[in-house]
């Protein structure tokens, strides 16, 4: 396909660009812990700029080192001492004809004590975000004017540095959209009540940026369509804002969605559809003539480009595509779309950022460590490589090895490769795991690496081979706990639900266990028209299980009128049914069900790794065969135990 438009060239302000494509911000927790741009985060960029993003756009940075810290490891541009990281972080996305804008920050409300040294949280007015859960204090009009002037030192500092411009972060819930939304800013003094007075903080910052900056130093704005909160900021009012912004002279808007309490809406798991929030882009992209960026779910490069053609923006925001792949703009252009690493909007990036460690993507085992995996060593000199199992470890493992220079041999008893990801493709919403899978087949297939599906090898059809080593990625196999009743004909697990052994349809059936297998194959069953009742012996359905994915599904299971039993252990089965004790009263409860479905978690499937390790000198556990995880542990383990191949 022909991607014309999103290979044109674009302009912000006087800013050419080489073509259409964005990188949003998103943080990386990759920065030093007092502020400065180190080499890991700068080898990260630099390679999204030479992977053919047009326009980088830095994860926030904090102009506030004392009440305005968002990450424990995050870009500060409060000091000029930080300028020689920030020009080092410019030259390397510049080599590539790439340019940056630095995202200014304040988190107001949605901040944490824990990151300010204990000192309680600021925002407009105290209004509590509950997925925070802490009181901020109301800032002073004189604070609030203290802080416009650090917004405008943050973005001389960018500026001095060499970044070509700077975006404002007004999006998210953030403190500029805390200062905009009717719902978190309740100020009677000069910056709160009516809309004039509301936009005045940001107002202050861009004509500030503007005077000390110069007119044609780009200042764009990131701003919600929708905040989609009850009370919070529509899009009638965003199209306002926008308007109004572009009369005071900013150069382009980003635009967004969603606060922390509709994070959903902001980083969307896995069920939202490309482009689901594309008229709110396109509301703002009618009212304005500046440039709009838009961020919607944007991962197939055709989409992308009618993004463009159709006017809906004029910039496409691509987050998470471009952390999965660093390569999506290259790969486009040269018209090798079939080699781009899809995105599976897991959310494991946000989930490892939220627990305080850097972002990591579960299909790009590089991601935040291109420094250390920088080049694969053509080691393997043809060296044949026995894998065993045809799932993402086995799959990525067997790429690495071929680039490697090894003879990958991979073995896949069933007749299609993928294994628990194959699997997981099944419940309703997750095609993007389908695209993820078609790459890393793709890849393999493209690698020519010997693919013989149907095939459980025994250790003598490996001895055939003389392996130099033995990879072992053969997954995992269901707890089966020795409870009463449990062998019945009427208990299956969910494997056998997902891979079609059972078909169920229009029964009376228990889930037992709501770990996210459990909760989507509920979410199956009902779509079925099965009545499904879930039981979990812990005291909160999904435990483990990041909150907007949990959220996600619970909503679906919700509306199917899934029931949902925590603190439920289940005792026995019998032919009309199961008996659960409840953890709190220790009292027994019957329920009926025609059928009971187990999902109780998985051990290792690696009977044959001890025999293996008798007849081959080198051998490799992987994955869900060493230890049960995430797709994320799957693709690393496939990864470096390959990576590391001497
Ligand atoms: C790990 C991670 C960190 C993020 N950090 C930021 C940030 O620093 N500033 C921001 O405006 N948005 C941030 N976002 C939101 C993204 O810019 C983007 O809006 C979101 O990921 C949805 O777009 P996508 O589907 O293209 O990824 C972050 C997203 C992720 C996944
Ligand atoms: S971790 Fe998941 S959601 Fe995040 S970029 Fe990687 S694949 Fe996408």
């Amino acid at each position: 396909m022909d991607y014309e438009n999103l290979f044109s060239k674009g302009k912000i302000g006087k800013l050419e660009m080489k073509n259409r494509i964005v990188m949003p911000p998103m943080g990386t927790g990759l920065a030093s812990s007092t502020g400065e741009v180190t080499n890991e985060l700068v080898r990260y960029y630099e390679e999204r700029a030479k992977g053919g993003c047009g326009l980088i756009i830095t994860e926030i940075a904090r102009v506030d080192d004392v009440e305005g810290v968002g990450l424990a490891n995050q870009i500060s541009v409060t000091n000029v001492n930080k300028i020689t990281g920030l020009e080092k972080l410019a030259r390397a996305v510049h080599k590539y004809d790439s340019k940056i804008f630095i995202q200014l920050h304040h988190p107001g409300r949605q901040g944490h004590s824990m990151l300010m040294g204990g000192r309680q949280i600021v925002a407009p007015s105290p209004v509590m975000c509950k997925t925070v859960g802490e009181m901020p204090r109301e800032l002073t009009t004189e604070e609030v004017e203290v802080l416009v002037k650090k917004f405008i030192t943050g973005a001389k500092i960018g500026q001095t540095a060499g970044m070509d411009g700077v975006e404002l972060h007004g999006a998210h819930g953030y403190l500029i959209g805390q200062f905009l939304s009717p719902l978190t800013n309740l100020r009677t003094d000069k910056y709160g009540g009516n809309f004039t007075n509301r936009m005045r903080f940001i107002t202050e910052i861009i004509l500030g940026i503007k005077h000390i900056c110069g007119k044609d130093f780009p200042v764009s704005v990131r701003m919600d369509g929708d905040e989609f909160v009850e009370g919070g900021l529509t899009l009638s009012e965003a199209v306002e804002a926008a308007r109004y912004l572009e009369s005071i002279g900013i150069d382009s808007i980003n635009i967004s969605s969603g606060t922390y309490e509709s994070g959903v809406t902001i980083i969307e798991p896995i069920s939202y559809d490309q482009g689901w929030k594309r008229y709110l882009a396109q509301a703002i992209k009618d009212s304005v003539n500046i440039p709009v960026i838009g961020c919607m779910v944007i991962r197939k490069p055709e989409f992308a480009e009618s993004l463009i053609k159709e006017k809906t923006v004029d910039f496409v925001a691509l987050g998470r595509a471009q952390i999965a792949d660093p390569e999506w703009g290259k790969k486009t252009m040269e018209g090798r779309e079939k080699e781009i690493r899809q995105c599976i909007s897991c959310l494991h990036c946000i989930e490892q950022l939220s627990l305080g460690t850097t972002t990591k993507c579960a299909v790009n085992p590089r991601m935040g460590r291109e420094l250390e995996f920088q080049n694969f060593e053509k080691n393997g000199e043809g060296r044949v490589v026995a894998v065993i199992g045809g799932g993402p470890a086995g799959m990525e493992a067997s790429r690495v090895l071929a680039l490697k220079g090894f003879k990958p041999i991979l073995f896949e008893a069933k007749d299609v490769l993928g294994g628990s990801v194959y699997l997981g493709s099944k419940p309703p919403l997750k095609e993007k795991l389908n695209w993820f899978l078609d790459n890393l087949e793709y890849e393999i297939r493209q690698l020519d690496v010997d693919i013989r599906l149907n095939t459980k090898p025994t250790i003598e059809d490996i001895k055939v081979l003389n392996p130099y080593a033995v990879y072992v990625a053969s997954g995992s196999l269901p707890i089966i706990p020795p409870i009463p009743g449990i062998k019945g004909e009427n208990v299956c697990t969910v494997v056998d639900v997902l891979e079609e052994r059972v078909c169920i349809k229009d029964k009376n059936i228990v889930v037992i266990g709501s770990g996210m297998t459990g909760l989507e194959t509920s979410e199956l069953l009902a779509e079925m028209g099965n009545k499904v009742t879930i039981i979990e012996m812990m005291n909160k359905i999904g435990t483990g299980i990041y909150r907007s994915n949990l959220y996600d599904v619970i909503s679906r299971l919700e509306k199917y009128g899934v029931e949902m039993l925590p603190s439920m252990k289940l005792v026995s089965i019998d032919k009309n049914g199961i008996t659960a004790e409840n953890m709190i009263s220790g009292n027994l409860i019957y329920k009926e069900a025609d059928q009971v479905v187990l999902s109780l978690g998985v051990r290792p499937n690696n009977e044959i790794v001890e025999e293996l390790e008798k007849n081959f000198s080198v051998v490799k556990v992987l994955g869900d065969s060493n230890k049960p995880g995430r797709i994320a542990d799957a693709i690393q383990t496939g990864f470096e135990k390959a990576y590391i191949l001497e």
